[in-house]
Order: structure tokens, then C-alpha cells, then sequence
């Protein structure tokens, strides 16, 4: 048989799993890849446990456990005052990679272009390019990550089909507010996109910043598919839960595909969430303090560092400048740092298709105070 043309050639091992991999051969202490080290909520775990122990083993619905769906769309309401039918708008997927795939196969088609803000989330791309699409590279600037608005004009064009944001963004921390959403709609107006919002770490803002999502925003609202993961908010990403929201008929050819991918997310756990977010709303009002705690902590920590963190206004990453300690680039100096010096990093040039010219790095705080005191201590020693 003929040696099979790959769909992806150029995709390998994520950068994630190779860091990973990597600290776990040198024993370094793992802040690559985003996953918290604390446990979910111990009364969400008894929640599991009595789903497990109780009939929840068979196919949930194809859009989600309806009671799930009635919990996210109370959320958003009380949240964010948006009202959506949870019936008709709501689809829980597996993880908000998922639901990202779901929607771009859904709204993309062969070459469409689609237009991506770098650094920007791997999975972004080879979705696109599955779905036979072109994806356009919008770089953000600044040491802020902001939005180029007249580099953003100037890439739409009636080829556009998708507009795809991320706030917060992963990896640079940075949030958009109501007056970026309100100077996107102004540039979509005239096209006939759609925007996919990535709003995983939605919980995850400082400093009394409130997160803007873009459903709140009446004209988006229309063309608008959100996404946002259970795993970033209760501590779980291995759960692997998440949940698009969309405009009905968006939502219908969102679930057309997504029923042929996963079909239905996990029963029991889907079960567990619902009862969890009904009895406990407060618990992501309390994630901002929580995970700004650790932030605070983690920058005390670098201070005594050559690193030179950059502003985090978001997400559970740090972004820092290590050019008072070497002048390799990123990914060689990621993993030096692994190897000779045991702690795993990200190196943010593998969020670019043209990485610029900046000696930076990605640490992830999501982690007990032990391990990133463990970090500091040998972070110190360079
Ligand atoms: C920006 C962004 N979007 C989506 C995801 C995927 O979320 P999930 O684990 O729910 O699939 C992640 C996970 O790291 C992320 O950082």
C-alpha cells in the first residue's frame, strides 16, 4: 500500500507533551504544561462518586445531561446577564477542544481563511486545516498583547470566515474588555464571519477585572460560538468536560458534527457538575482571589530571580524574560533549563507561525505552594 500523505504534516508532538515528557525523564519541576497540582472540590468528588455509584453509565443526551445544561445557562445569566435557552444553545462537549473542533468544522469550508491572534492556542490550526480551511496569522503587540486593530482590518476580506479570540489568552495572560469587543463588532459588520471565543480561563482574571465575555455583546451574540471548559474551573482537566454556546441554528450544525466525534460527553460526571454548580455558585466567584493568591506568589518568588516577569492580567500562566540569563532561544533555553537546571517551562515561540525576536517564557502557577517554592529555589541558583 501506498505510505499514507498526512492530513497534519506539520504537526508532531506537541510541544506540552514533550516538555512534559522531559521533566519527567530529568525530574524537574513540571510548570509547563497548564494543569492545576490541587484537587477538584472535595464535595464534587462525593458527587462523582455517588453519580458512579448510582444509574449514570449510559449515553448522557447528544447535547449534554439537560440539567447541566439548565446549570450553565443559570451561570450565565446570573454572571453575565445573558440569556440563553439552554435547550436550543447549549451543547456540553468533550473538553473545550472539542467544542473548538465541533465549531470550526461546522463553519469552515474549503479555503475559507480564518483568522487567528499569535501567539495563539495549538489546537486552533490543524482544525482549521482539517476542515480545509487557510489560516491567517494576526500577530497581537505590545508587551500588553493587545490587538493590532489595522493589522485586523487589513487581513479581513470577504474570504474570512471565522474570527477566532482568546481572553483571557493563553499564554500571555492578557483579557480583552467591552470596548475590543465593541470595536470587533464595528470590523465584522461588514463581513459575513462568525467569531469563536475562547473563554476557558473565564474565572481566571486579577486585580478586580471583570471577565468580558463576548456573548454579552448583543451583534456578536448573533455570529458568536463561546467556548469554556469545566476542567479550568473545577481543577479537573482530565475530566475532559466543556461546553459550547451558540445561536440555535449555529448550535444545530455544531451538534451535527459533534455528534459523529464524541456523540455524547461522560454521564456521570456531567451529572455531578450539574448538581455541584447548583449547590455551590460561589464557587467560581472565588477562583479570581484564589488564583491571583498564587500569582502574587509565584511573582515574589521571580523576584528573587534574574527572570523579569511581564504584566499577568489573566489565565494561570506567567509570561518572563530571561535575558539577563542567557541569550539561547526559547526552545533551546526551555530545554537547557530542564535538563541542567530541573524546572520545565514553555518556550513561547511554538505560539507563532513568526515568532518574534523576545527571550520569553511560559511558566504555569497552577501549582501548590511546595512546588513552586521548589522551582524558585533552583531558579535562584541562575
Ligand atoms: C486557550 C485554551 N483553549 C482551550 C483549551 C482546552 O480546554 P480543554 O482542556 O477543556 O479541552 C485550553 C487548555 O489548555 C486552552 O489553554
Amino acid at each position: 500500500m501506498r505510505a499514507l500523505d498526512s492530513k497534519l504534516p506539520q504537526v508532531g508532538t506537541t510541544i506540552f507533551t514533550l516538555m512534559s515528557q522531559l521533566a519527567e525523564q530529568h525530574r524537574a519541576v513540571n510548570l509547563s504544561q497548564g494543569f492545576p497540582d490541587f484537587r477538584p472540590p472535595l464535595e464534587l468528588l462525593e458527587l462523582v462518586e455517588r453519580a458512579l455509584a448510582g444509574r449514570y453509565h449510559q449515553y448522557a443526551l447528544m447535547p449534554g445531561s439537560m440539567a447541566l445544561r439548565a446549570a450553565i445557562a443559570d451561570k450565565l445569566a446570573a454572571l453575565y446577564s445573558v440569556r440563553v435557552d439552554a435547550a436550543a444553545e447549549v451543547t456540553v462537549t468533550s473538553g473545550a477542544t472539542e467544542a473548538i473542533f465541533d465549531a470550526i468544522q461546522a463553519v469552515v469550508r474549503r479555503d475559507d481563511e480564518v483568522i487567528v491572534f499569535d501567539p495563539c492556542y495549538d489546537s486552533y490550526e490543524p482544525s482549521i486545516t482539517l476542515a480545509g480551511g487557510r489560516t491567517v496569522h494576526v500577530p497581537l503587540t505590545g508587551s500588553r498583547f493587545g490587538i493590532d486593530w489595522d493589522r485586523l482590518k487589513s487581513a479581513l476580506s470577504a474570504r474570512t470566515r471565522l474570527v477566532i479570540v482568546n481572553s483571557p489568552h493563553n499564554p500571555s495572560g492578557a483579557l480583552l474588555d467591552s470596548a475590543d469587543f465593541e470595536r470587533l463588532a464595528e470590523l465584522l459588520r461588514s463581513y459575513d464571519c462568525y467569531l469563536l471565543s475562547d473563554e476557558v480561563y473565564e474565572h481566571v482574571v486579577f486585580d478586580g477585572a471583570k471577565h468580558a465575555t463576548a456573548l454579552a455583546h448583543a451583534e456578536l451574540r448573533e455570529r458568536c460560538v463561546a467556548v469554556f471548559s469545566f476542567g479550568k474551573t473545577y481543577h479537573a482537566t482530565g475530566w475532559k468536560l466543556g461546553y459550547a454556546v451558540a445561536p440555535a441554528a449555529l448550535t444545530a450544525e455544531l451538534r451535527r458534527v459533534h455528534q459523529y466525534v464524541t456523540f455524547a460527553s461522560t454521564s456521570p460526571l456531567q451529572q455531578a457538575l450539574a448538581e455541584y454548580m447548583t449547590a455551590h455558585p460561589e464557587h467560581h466567584l472565588k477562583l479570581p482571589e484564589f488564583y491571583q493568591e498564587r500569582r502574587d506568589y509565584f511573582a515574589r518568588l521571580l523576584a528573587g530571580t534574574k527572570f523579569r516577569p511581564l504584566h499577568a492580567a489573566g489565565t494561570y500562566f506567567q509570561l518572563a524574560d530571561y535575558s539577563a540569563i542567557s541569550s539561547l532561544p526559547d526552545v533551546e533555553f526551555a530545554r537547557w533549563l530542564t535538563i541542567e537546571h530541573g524546572v520545565a517551562t514553555i518556550p513561547i515561540s511554538v505560539f507563532y507561525r513568526e515568532p518574534p525576536d523576545a527571550r520569553l517564557v511560559r511558566f504555569c502557577f497552577a501549582k501548590e505552594n511546595a512546588t513552586l517554592d521548589a522551582a524558585a529555589e533552583r531558579l535562584r541558583r541562575l
